[in-house]
This record gives C-alpha cells, structure tokens and sequence, in this order.
C-alpha cells in the first residue's frame, strides 16, 4: 500500500469508507477481509454491523498481531477469525470450516506499511535490512534470487512488473556486483545504474523493489486466482470490493469485472463482436474510485489507490484452472 522507501508510520487504511460503502454491509452478514494486514478494514467491517469477519493474510507476522490489534471482545464473540493462508485459498477454506457463501469480501492489494516498517522483513530500501521480501516468509528471498537468476531473467523482472525502463542496465549491474545481500546496497546499485541523482522526485529502486516483491510473491498470479475464489465464495448479491495500488495490478481487475459482466469487447466492420456463451456472474459494475483530496493530504502514497466494486449475480461461477 505503500512504496519502498517508506519510513515508520502507523498503517493508514486507504479508501477505507469507500470499501464500507460499496460493501453495503447489513446488521450480521459475514464477510471476509482478503488481506488482514494490520485489521483496518476488518475494524471497520465489524464497526459497520458484519456479523463475522474472517480475515485471511499470507504474513504469519500480520496473522500474530491481528490478534492483539483487533479488541478481544470481538475474538471472544466468535466475531473474527484469522486465518494465514493466501487469498486464492478462501473458497476451499471457508468450505472446510463449514462457513459457506459470504456476504462480501475485501481485498487491499499490496504490501502493508506493518511490512515496509520492519527492517528484517528486506520489503524497503529505507532502513537497511537483509534482501528477503517474501510475504509469507517461505521460499525464495529476494537475495536468492538476485544471486542466481542470469541477467536478462532479472531484466525482465523489472520491466513486467516495475515498468523500469533501464531494466537491462540495473540488471547487468546488479549480476556484476553479486553476491548482493541487502536492501541499502541494492539501492546504491540501482540508483548508480539508473543515473540517479539526489534531488531528483522519483528514485528508480523504488521500482525495482516493487517488482522484485511482486515476482517473488507471485502477486499477480495471486491477485487474478483470488478474483476468480471470490466469485467462488460470494452468494448470489455478495458485493466484492478490491483496492490496488498500480496499474497492472488494476488493469486485472478491470479486465476481470468486465469481462465477468458480460462486456465484452465490441464488434467491428472487419471483426465481428464477440458473443460470450456465460451468463455474468458479476453485475453493477462500479466506476473506479479514487482517493479524495482530503484523504491524500492526509496519506500521500495513497495517489495511485482505485477501487473497483461489483455485485455478484446467481449466475454459477466459472470454471477455472487452479493452484
Ligand atoms: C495493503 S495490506 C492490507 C492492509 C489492510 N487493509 C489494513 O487496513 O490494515 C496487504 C496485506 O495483504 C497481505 N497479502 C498480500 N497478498 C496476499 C495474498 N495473496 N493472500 C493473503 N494475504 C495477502 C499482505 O501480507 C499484507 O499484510
């Protein structure tokens, strides 16, 4: 939700009323928060009148704390309950719990400022710490992968998922000076690499953090496998609302919603429209929502945040490969 070079700051949800408002949440439904991070929007589903939340992060760290940040009373309440698993997950483990369909479900995509804070976790170039950046502190660190990988796989590491446009450079730089074990020196690498000059508004590792995290955690694929176990988990007018901090992270949902709709792209004189043989399982589309002047004075890094929010119709979901 925030950049590398964050420094300490509580975690400020971000479009946190907007989420409320498009999960329309009535006296006792349940619904699941996605991404618990540090219990914003699950603070604020209970605050709102949701029976029960289950709140899934793939962070054990996020899952410890939750504990102690969310008041007892809701825990004791049978209220909450926090699971460590990955949000593409949710369908099968609401089944196995028995809980069933949900009301509504939350996803704010990202890293949390609980994970850019903590030095050790390699997440920000801030304070230096080991290069490890893994959400749920299994598999390869980033250090790993910065160590093995040959040049052009960590180039296109950068472009896809940081959009650098100096990816061969900061690569060829990066497997010249291995092995490479920390966030500072890493940075020195890339701002070298990339011409960086202080003073100047936008710092390149800002950028190459971003996709080195990206990468490992597979966020993507997570992201695209998560809408696809929402539309698994919600009954038929469950509202889901989804909050992502970049554009191809939005551009997913975008193309997921609508194409979930039934809007499909239109025809031409030369290419006929397409005809989409499903019924939508998704409907009411909302335009994406921004920020509001106010809410970025008061939290900056939240300029690139939309949310993107539909209603679930009856129609079945649909099949799709999973992991
Ligand atoms: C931006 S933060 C969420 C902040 C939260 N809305 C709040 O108000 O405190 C994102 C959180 O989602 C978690 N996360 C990211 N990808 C995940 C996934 N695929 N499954 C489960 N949790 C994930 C991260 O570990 C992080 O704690």
């Amino acid at each position: 939700m925030t950049s590398a070079g964050a420094t300490t700051a509580p975690h400020v949800p971000v479009l946190v009323s907007q989420v409320i408002a498009a999960l329309a949440l009535a006296e006792g439904d349940t619904a699941v928060d996605g991404t618990f991070g540090a219990g914003g929007y699950t603070r604020a589903m209970l605050a709102a009148g949701a029976g029960r939340v289950i709140g899934f992060d793939r962070d054990p760290d996020a899952i410890e704390a939750g504990g102690s940040l969310v008041p007892n009373h809701y825990i004791q309440e049978g209220r909450l309950t926090l699971i460590e698993e990955r949000f593409s997950q949710m369908d099968r483990v609401l089944a196995e719990r028995g809980i069933g369909l949900v009301d509504a479900i939350a996803l704010d995509i990202g890293v949390s400022s609980m994970q850019l804070d903590r030095a050790e976790r390699g997440f920000s170039f801030q304070a230096d710490g080991p290069l490890d950046m893994r959400m749920s502190r299994s598999g390869l660190t980033a250090a790993e992968f910065l160590n093995s990988a040959d040049e052009a796989e960590i180039a296109r590491v950068l472009r896809d998922y940081g959009e650098e446009p100096r990816a061969r450079a900061i690569a060829r730089a990066i497997v010249a000076a291995r092995p490479v074990e920390r966030t500072a020196e890493l940075a020195a690498i890339v701002r070298r690499a990339a011409g960086f000059r202080p003073g100047q508004k936008a710092d390149p590792a800002t950028r190459t953090f971003q996709a080195i995290r990206i990468h490992l955690n597979a966020e993507l694929d997570e992201l695209e496998q998560g809408l696809e176990a929402a539309e698994r988990a919600l009954k038929p007018g469950g509202r889901l609302a989804v909050v992502t901090f970049h554009s191809l992270e939005d551009r997913i949902v975008k193309r997921f919603l609508r194409e979930r709709s039934g809007g499909t792209p239109a025809g031409s004189r030369h290419r006929p429209a397409l005809v989409d043989p499903n019924e939508p399982t998704f409907e009411r589309v909302a335009k994406p929502v921004s920020p509001t002047e106010r809410e970025l004075a008061v939290n900056p890094r939240a300029r690139s945040a939309r949310l993107r929010s539909a209603v679930r119709t009856s129609a079945p979901a649909r099949k799709e490969h999973r992991q």
